[in-house]
């Protein structure tokens, strides 16, 4: 019932991100088993707020995490191209190691806004780990170290990812109804 309804299938279940994110925490283990000062992982709000949420509890090693709001999409379906921080780090990340944590990387725009403007700040190393990619309706080349799951080019919503303000609480990743977004895009 509910937002449930506004959903046309479930693209990726509750049990395949669990499965993936566990996997991803693994990666990020053994990738900065090694580091020193510990990783920073930067969560861009709002989407990828429970990914991070989940991703964490699956990374053993020691880790701190900041959060960075950026604006792209306002209430639409398409990015315009216009990229805003809204909430800017509170961690100075000058010989950090960094990873980025987003919850999908669509055009490409958003993240080639924060790694250029994280660059300029002095990282050690900068990765980025996104849950979700679109690649077909990439327009700027972003290089991804880890990705969950290759999407298809469809309205995906849930697990953070929102239409509106809305549908981010579904613990799937689901394809919204056409109907539910035209006339309001
Ligand atoms: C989404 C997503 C990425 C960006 C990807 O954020 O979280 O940051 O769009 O699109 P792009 O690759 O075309 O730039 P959105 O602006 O919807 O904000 P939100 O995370 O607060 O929902």
């Amino acid at each position: 019932m509910g937002l449930r309804d506004d959903v046309e299938r479930v693209l990726i279940s509750e049990e395949m991100l669990h499965a993936r994110v566990a996997e991803l925490g693994r990666v990020i283990d053994a990738t900065y088993a090694a580091a020193a000062p510990p990783p920073l992982l930067i969560c861009v709000l709002k989407g990828a707020f429970i990914f991070l949420a989940d991703l964490v509890r699956h990374v053993e090693i020691p880790h701190e995490v900041d959060f960075m709001e950026i604006s792209s999409y306002g209430s639409g379906t398409e990015s315009s191209g216009v990229v805003r921080i809204l909430l800017d780090l509170e961690q100075n990340i000058e010989g950090r190691h960094v990873l980025i944590v987003e919850d999908i990387v669509d055009s490409g725009r958003t993240l080639d806004y924060i790694t250029r403007n994280l660059r300029t700040r002095g990282p050690a190393t900068l990765r980025v780990c996104a849950l979700l990619s679109k690649s077909s309706r990439r327009e700027v080349e972003v290089p991804l170290d880890f990705v969950g799951f290759e999407v298809p080019d469809e309205f995906v919503v849930g697990y953070g990812l929102d239409f509106a303000e809305e549908y981010r609480q579904l613990p799937f990743i689901g394809v919204l109804k056409q109907e539910v977004y035209r006339g309001r895009s």
